[in-house]
């Protein structure tokens, strides 16, 4: 998937986050389709992932509840769903089976477009509104 203006809100680390996210899933939808089946590479740029994601949503979770953002507990919720499904990426057999992955991945990058455009956007509308950097 294609970066678009419309993942970009105007809060510099969240924006710097989401495109470094994008760029990674991309990664590993590439190393799923390029059918070398090289898993130890795969696991590696998924625990890469996994990391990221969990630094990410925590922060953007740190600024909702030092803020007190009226919206967190669903937004989080949306995280939580989000770490649930990547993690199936780990189960042996979907790891060992590129349609299985391709098809999660999938998922994964409809959520993010969805997540960042809805959710991620209110949250940086209301930094931004509060001068929060
Ligand atoms: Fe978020
Ligand atoms: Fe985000």
């Amino acid at each position: 998937m294609e970066w678009k203006d419309e993942f970009q809100h105007g809060v510099l680390w969240q924006d710097f986050q989401h495109r470094q996210l994008l760029d990674n899933i991309n990664m590993l939808v590439a190393s799923v389709t390029s059918g070398n089946n090289d898993v130890n590479a795969f696991k590696k740029a998924a625990y890469f992932l996994a990391q990221y994601c969990t630094g990410h949503f925590k922060l953007e979770e740190e600024y909702m509840k030092k803020h007190g953002y009226s919206l967190a507990a669903a937004h989080i919720e949306q995280h939580n769903d989000f770490i649930r499904d990547f993690n199936k990426l780990f189960n042996e057999k979907n790891l060992n089976d590129a349609e299985k992955s391709t098809a999660l991945l999938h998922k994964l990058l409809d959520w993010y477009a969805e997540h960042i455009v809805t959710s991620d956007k209110l949250l940086a509308n209301f930094l931004l509104r509060h001068d929060i950097e």
